[in-house]
């Protein structure tokens, strides 16, 4: 069994079907332990409800932190888990380069756009507005091994998504979340299949 510590900013979707898939033995791993950048995310909860730790870590200013020492902080509360692999699930916060070379190769990043296209937050709604000033044809998402860049490094997983000339974002949306749901989980199998 594997143990992966996933790391989650808000609603958890992601993480849920990595849970899901473990429950149901599709995946050979277990989640040891969920961390939220955000103390209100709703992923918590989820891991809560599967009985797995929750442990939120928000970034308290009056702690004097900077982007070091929180990466210090969130290393040493991860590190007694002993995970195979970190899969970073809607986690909204770069990993600087001290925290990426302490787990590396074990970092992996979800992201609903295809390589090189449309980093950082609201990539989706990005695609969407490119899409229909006939920019690109289609979007997609993918899986990746974490660098020190946004959401750049050695790609996992790629598979693109299809945008309609009729499709609302809420549509898009959808589509690309229900994408992510299973190329997440494929990816985090192929990997597990590798190292085994
Ligand atoms: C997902 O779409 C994920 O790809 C994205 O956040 C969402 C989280 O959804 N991540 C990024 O944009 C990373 N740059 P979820 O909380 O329902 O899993």
């Amino acid at each position: 069994m594997k143990r992966l510590v996933v790391l989650i900013s808000g609603y958890g979707s992601n993480l849920q079907a990595i849970l899901d898939a473990c429950q149901r033995g599709e995946l050979p791993a277990q989640v040891v332990a969920v961390i939220s950048n955000k103390a209100d995310a709703f992923g918590l909860q989820r891991a809560i409800d599967a009985g797995v730790p929750a442990i939120p870590l928000p970034f308290y200013k009056e702690l004097h932190l900077d982007r070091a020492g929180y990466d210090e902080v969130l290393a040493e509360v991860i590190e007694p888990y002993q995970p195979d692999l970190i899969v970073c699930a809607g986690w909204m916060r770069i990993l600087g380069p001290g925290f990426v070379r302490r787990f590396a190769g074990k970092i992996i990043n979800l992201h609903p756009a295809l390589p090189g296209m449309f980093p950082g937050m609201h990539s989706i709604e990005a695609a969407y507005q490119a899409f229909r000033r006939g920019e690109i044809q289609h979007t997609g998402v993918m899986v990746h091994y974490v660098d020190e860049g946004v959401d750049t490094g050695p790609v996992i997983a790629t598979r693109d998504v299809p945008i309609y000339p009729t499709d609302t974002l809420k549509d898009l949306e959808q589509r690309i979340h229900q994408t992510e749901h299973e190329l997440l989980v494929e990816a985090i199998a192929s990997l597990i299949m590798r190292s085994s």
